[in-house]
């Protein structure tokens, strides 16, 4: 009995370990789950057998009144930051000058990813997880230890390393954190379990830790990565290095980007790759943590205050400020979708300045209650138009105002409506100037008939001045209509008409995308125009011929039945028939019906370990399988990678599914 106890603990921690911190399991969900229930009856058998590292002990069952207050047996150190390079050089000259090392003496340095979580202490006595604290003040924290045990791949028991004994106390200091996509994923639940949304990865890492109740911290996405040891008794740590690779054999997850650097360039390269690169790792970084290898060099450098002399963090630029939210103001879509901005006192994040940001719509704003004159959190990412976040309630005054969407278009007044089952609101007057200019750059765009000469100027110019009612009269414009215009001179005019010109004989495909049918982009338009190589044929399909198209699911199908059902959209193409503009491909494309993946079609989520996810799109339509966005009934497989899209996994997942990786892509196309 005592045996298979022991048996199946070992089981479950070696599985635990494959699956939370390798992130390589070898067994399913369920044969883990059938191995956990037989431990789970064998314990309730026999409740003296119980331990607290057994794997059945994650979640206590009673909740807490409150956190207790733990001091640090040795003091967590905070870090100096440097904001760039020259910060970064000086600090090496001091620690060159401090270390005597003006001369020869070598200084290593370990460079490690600056994760945006929690810095926590946990303590295992005689290998066996003895409690957890948050870092607090820096002296003392806050008792973690119920939240912190339900964390998967911080381990109850540590493993056993060869060669070294086990330490009788060992404090393993390190960051809870949340994955982008854990957290993005775990707001869409909370938003529709009508619960607390969280501001970013951080903070819902935070909340989810000061649950009192650990069986909900149980069900939060967190993680966990070591990068230093507290109090350590009985074992001799030499460098950070030697921690790092220890801590790892231990049984943590340790950040797989950290490396030892012997030159204080190589270490700058590092910092800037990842600053250009951050958005690649499936959490948030806000910086580079920069360390003197040696800890015999550490101690020579020592402490001031309570930033160690022997390390620093190379911040990133910020991705976030806290700003006012004057105004919303809406802007009409060329669908018609009205979207809602916020007008912000400018600011300055990471060295641009912003006015204004997406609100994305009505039920964005209402649920997370953001209000005119709020003090606002402002979110800029990369090359992603900046968003508001969410307000800050406690800088309420108590005269902020909250917002509700109007009833009428901003731009032809005419009253918008709201599909029951979107959050966004359109107008749908099929005159309104405002999407008038929106088809117009649309249609003009390179994904479309790729028009040189216009842009969103004249687009509006010609709008504005009732030159065109739609797309077809671009090609009805002459040298007249621009007479009395200031700036277009004979020149400037030439060039616009004979980019229109020449760009009517354009492919069926291009024409198709630029329609601006919604759901219709450059990859359904090349999949109809396989299918319907003249335009009168794929107005005539019904819905099932259109549904029959692998690749089409059954809401594409409706809005293509539906705009060329609409009468106005009809006359726009014979209209645009009228004027010359080609609505017919000379020849059909041929369809790939061989090949080993015929007939199946797959959607890609995530980031795959080797191949683009064009490379992934192409090497499946070479073997004739279709690649399509979303998830459906028609779905044969899902390629998941890392930090899959949660929708398109849980939907999969639900549907029954069959996932791939890559390697089981390759094999299943044999490369
Ligand atoms: S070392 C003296 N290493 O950054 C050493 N900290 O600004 C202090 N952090 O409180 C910590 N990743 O929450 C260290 N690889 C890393 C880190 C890291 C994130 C956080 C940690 C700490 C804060 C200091």
């Amino acid at each position: 009995m005592q045996d298979r106890v022991n048996e199946l603990r070992r089981l479950l921690h070696e599985h635990n370990h494959r699956y939370h911190v390798l992130d390589d399991p070898i067994i399913s969900d369920a044969e883990y789950d059938t191995l956990m229930t037989e431990l789970r009856e064998l314990e309730a058998e026999h409740p003296e057998l119980v331990t607290t590292d057994s794997p059945t002990q994650r979640v206590g069952a009673t909740p807490t009144t409150a956190f207790a207050k733990v001091r640090h047996k040795e003091p967590m150190l905070s870090l100096a930051n440097a904001f760039d390079v020259g910060e970064l050089r000086a600090w090496y000259g001091r620690v060159r000058k401090l270390l005597g090392a003006e001369g020869s003496v070598p200084i290593s340095f370990v460079v490690e990813p600056k994760i945006d979580g929690l810095a926590m202490a946990i303590t295992y006595r005689a290998g066996q997880f003895q409690g957890a604290a948050t870092r607090g003040d820096g002296m003392t924290g806050e008792d973690v230890t119920a939240n912190i045990r339900t964390v998967g791949s911080i381990p109850l028991a540590l493993r056993l390393v060869d060669d070294r004994p086990v330490p009788r106390v060992i404090e393993v200091r390190g960051e809870v954190y949340m994955r982008t996509a854990d957290f993005e994923h775990l707001n869409e639940m909370q938003a529709a379990t009508g619960g607390k949304l969280f501001a970013n990865p951080r903070n819902a890492a935070a909340g989810s830790l000061r649950q009192l109740d650990s069986r909900i911290t149980a069900g939060r996405p967190l993680r966990f990565f070591s990068y230093a040891v507290g109090l350590i008794e009985g074992v001799i740590l030499r460098s950070q290095w030697d921690t790092l690779q220890y801590l790892r054999a231990l049984g943590f997850a340790v950040n797989p980007d950290i490396r030892r650097l012997d030159d204080f360039e190589a270490v700058i390269d590092y910092c800037a790759a990842w600053m250009s690169r951050r958005s690649e790792l499936p959490y948030e970084v806000d910086g580079v943590v920069i360390k003197v290898d040696r800890f015999d060099q550490q101690a020579e450098l020592g402490v001031v205050a309570h930033d160690p002399r022997w390390a620093i963090a190379f911040k990133f630029p910020a991705r976030e400020a806290t700003t006012t939210l004057r105004a919303i103001t809406l802007n009409v879509g060329r669908t018609g979708r009205i979207n809602p901005n916020a007008e912000l006192d400018p600011v300055v994040i990471g060295g641009v300045t912003v006015a204004h940001a997406t609100l994305h719509n009505e039920e964005y704003i209402v649920g997370r209650d953001i209000r005119i004159d709020d003090r606002v959190t402002v979110k800029r990412a990369g090359d992603v138009i900046p968003k508001v976040v969410g307000p800050l309630i406690a800088a309420r005054t108590g005269t902020e105002q909250p917002w509700h969407m109007p009833s009428t278009c901003p731009s032809c007044a005419e009253p918008i409506q709201r599909d029951p089952d979107e959050a966004d609101y359109y107008c749908v007057n099929a005159r309104c100037p405002a999407q008038l200019v929106r088809r117009v750059e649309h249609w003009v765009s390179k994904a479309a008939l790729d028009i040189v000469g216009i842009g969103e100027e004249q687009a509006r110019l010609f709008v504005e001045k009732g030159l065109i009612t739609d797309v077809a009269d671009l090609y009805l414009l002459t040298p007249e209509h621009f007479t009395e215009q200031a700036g277009y001179g004979t020149k400037k005019v030439a060039n616009i008409l004979n980019g229109i010109a020449a760009a009517k004989d354009r492919p069926l495909e291009r024409l198709l995308t630029g329609l601006g049918i919604r759901s219709v982009g450059s990859s359904v338009a090349e999949l109809l125009v396989q299918h319907y190589y003249v335009i009168e044929a794929l107005m005539m399909a019904t819905d099932s011929d259109l549904n029959a198209i692998m690749g089409i699911g059954p809401h594409t199908a409706t809005t293509i039945i539906e705009f060329f059902g609409h009468e106005p959209n009809r006359a726009l193409i014979h209209k645009l028939q009228r004027v010359g503009v080609r609505t017919a491909n000379a020849a059909p494309v041929v369809v790939p019906t061989a090949g080993a993946l015929a007939g199946k079609t797959f959607v890609l989520t995530g980031s795959l370990p080797t191949l683009t996810r064009e490379q992934a799109t192409e090497l499946i339509s070479q073997q004739g399988g279709t690649v399509t966005g979303t998830v459906s009934k028609k779905t044969d497989y899902l390629v998941v990678g890392d930090s899959p899209g949660g929708s398109k996994y849980t939907k999969a997942q639900q549907l029954g599914i069959p996932q791939l990786d890559e390697a089981a892509l390759r094999q299943l196309v044999g490369t």
